[in-house]
């Protein structure tokens, strides 16, 4: 049994009358690839919202490692090695891949947000090194100097994943990382996703599921809220109530 990095423990968010995640458990293994998948607004990026302290749940617990995590603020999650890229883009789209890497590299040396550092700082400094090392690793050093908003939809996606990297994290959040990529491009992330997963605990939320199945050791489905199944891949692919939900009208997979 691998050990267990995150744990939710009943986890609920309310947005006002709208219950996002409904008394959600799971725990999520040190070192694997697990992905999340369920229908449209079944609540996946409000639990990665969750996970990564933008939300603190309405009730329930969420524990990394053996420290209570849940209603801490993001800057001191990824301080303790919780990264995340998002279904949205989010980058600086006027400065250079590197740059963008780089004051994200900075941001966790520091504790100051990359915003402190545009408002503040004028000279970038130091951690250019481990910014180049970032974009080697996601084959986009040859795009270091190109500003960010002229890099194709693909490659914006790994940079935002290099900005995540920057911060060195132990474990990974990615939310849809192949959204709106082309055949090609999905290719690369898939590798990319495995190749990160050497040395990373892993948790995509991902619409595709060929990504799913190549990539993931464990997959839990979410539904309006609440955790339908967990299990392999393959398990998760024979089970009626899985294929149930989806062919219930609750939106594409
Ligand atoms: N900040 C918010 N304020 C109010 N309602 C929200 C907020 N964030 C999410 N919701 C609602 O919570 C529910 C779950 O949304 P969420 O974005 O988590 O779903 P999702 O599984 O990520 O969907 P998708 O596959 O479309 O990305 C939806 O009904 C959504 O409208
Ligand atoms: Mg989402």
């Amino acid at each position: 049994m691998a050990e267990q990095l995150l744990v939710l423990d009943d986890v609920t968010k309310d947005f006002g009358s709208i219950r996002a995640v409904d008394g959600f458990s799971l725990e999520i293994p040190a070192g694997e690839v697990t992905a999340v998948i369920g229908p449209n607004g079944a609540g996946k990026t409000t639990l990665f919202n969750l996970l990564t302290g933008k939300h603190a749940p309405t009730a329930g617990r969420i524990f990394l490692r053996d420290e209570r995590i849940d209603g801490k603020p993001p800057h001191e999650i990824v301080r303790m090695g919780v990264a995340r890229s998002y279904q949205i883009t989010n980058f600086f789209p006027k400065l250079t891949a590197l740059e963008n890497v780089r004051l994200a590299a900075q941001a966790r040396h520091t504790g100051f947000s990359p915003r402190d550092f545009l408002t503040h700082y004028a000279d970038l400094g130091e951690p250019a090194e481990a910014a180049y090392g970032v974009l080697r690793r996601l084959g986009l050093e040859h795009l270091a100097d190109e500003v960010a908003s002229t890099l194709s939809h693909g490659q914006q996606r790994h940079l935002e994943i290099g900005i995540a990297l920057a911060a060195d994290p132990d474990v990974l959040f990615m939310d849809e990382p192949t959204a709106g990529m082309s055949p090609e491009e999905t290719a690369e992330t898939k590798e990319l996703i495995q190749d990160l997963a050497a040395d990373l605990t892993l948790v995509i939320v991902e619409h595709d599921m060929e990504v799913v199945m190549e990539s993931a050791d464990n997959v839990a489905v979410m539904n309006r809220g609440s955790l339908l199944a967990t299990g392999t891949p393959d398990s998760i692919q024979e089970n009626e109530a899985v294929q149930r939900a989806y062919l219930g009208g609750g939106g594409a997979v």
